[in-house]
């Protein structure tokens, strides 16, 4: 079975060699995006893998079904980069890999005692060798409630690992999750808003949660409230957070994606100007915390992406069950 991995960085390359070895792959690892401009490097293979900074256009999925591939697997947990129901439709499977929940919930939680403790701004104090604190009294977890949007495999271990911080911890989900019940108190998502100091985003990007958190929503939020959200950009509407930093309906965000960031992050645009005026407007506030979409980035979950992904699409090329199938089987 042959597999091209793109966007390959050099953390990975040991694994995807070991796990390759190990799920029967033959691999062609390109440390390029998947473009139009290397889709010719998939023809003959049976798997492509990409992550998430590109999107996998009708185009791509074209060109990679005319060089015989068979699955798309993205080592990522989102698939919205890819156009799934194409994909299926000219008969190419695709997957997800799903990691470690802790890397993403444990770097939630830093963010929202980074932003309760004025760490940006105070970093920025110290490199200019100011060593007073004032103006940055911080808040503690034990007096706050902390709302969870989204009880998924993240949001969930956001809630077990909250536990011993001591906060209140609420929690809504599109679907009633019954086993949560002792760690989070399930409220309605208008409660949840009115009640928590800390609202903390942990939904799926899909056309159903785009700009979930719009102006309407914030209005419902507590006054003073922090918002961190480490799932998806387009969750959050932009001119609406900034308008609420901005009065202070908010006291601050945590964000390690905002709408807009897939064309940015992952790259380095030194000494270059980034043409996103409200980037560069939220980026520039002393209390919104911003970070390239790397809550996930840590050994654990970068081994368990490589691996699933290898597991996962070997699985479905030899007719087995594939857990991480998204879509059809086709
Ligand atoms: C995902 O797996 O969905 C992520 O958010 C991480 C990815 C951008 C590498």
């Amino acid at each position: 079975m042959k597999m091209i991995v793109y966007a390959v960085e050099a953390a990975e390359r040991p694994l995807l060699e070991r796990w390759g070895r190990q799920f029967g792959w033959e691999l062609t690892l390109l440390a390029e995006k998947p473009e139009q401009s290397n889709a010719a490097q998939a023809e003959g293979m049976d798997a492509v893998n990409v992550l998430s900074s590109t999107y996998i256009t009708p185009e791509l999925l074209d060109a990679y079904c005319a060089g015989g591939v068979k699955m798309v697997v993205s080592r990522t947990v989102g698939v919205e980069h890819i156009d799934v129901a194409y994909a299926n439709a000219i008969g190419i499977a695709v997957g997800n890999a799903p990691y470690s929940p802790s890397s993403v919930a444990d770097y939630a939680i830093m963010m929202m005692l980074m932003v309760l403790r004025h760490i940006k701004p105070m970093l920025l104090r110290y490199a200019g060798q100011d060593y007073t604190a004032q103006g940055y009294l911080g808040r503690e977890l034990p007096n706050l409630t902390v709302g969870l949007v989204g009880l998924g495999r993240i949001g969930e271990t956001v809630a077990r690992h909250l536990q011993g911080f001591g906060c209140r911890v609420l929690g809504w989900n599109r679907t009633p999750r019954e086993a949560l019940s002792g760690l989070v108190e399930a409220v309605e998502l208008d409660e949840l808003l009115a009640r928590s100091d800390i609202v903390s985003l942990h939904l799926a990007a899909c056309p159903e949660t785009e700009h979930f958190i719009d102006a309407a929503a914030i209005g419902k939020m507590k006054d003073g409230a922090v918002l961190i959200n480490t799932a998806r950009g387009p969750l959050v509407d932009n001119s609406a957070l900034i308008d609420a930093l901005e009065c202070g309906k908010l006291s601050g965000a945590g964000l390690d994606v905002f709408d807009g960031d897939r064309l940015i992050y992952y790259r380095d645009f030194k000494n270059q100007l980034i043409v996103q005026r409200q980037m560069a407007i939220l980026r520039a506030m002393p209390n919104v915390l911003m970070l390239p979409h790397m809550a996930y980035y840590t050994d654990q979950a970068v081994e368990d992406m490589v691996r699933n992904s290898l597991d996962g699409a070997a699985r479905y090329l030899k007719g087995e069950e594939d857990p991480w199938l998204i879509g059809e089987k086709v």
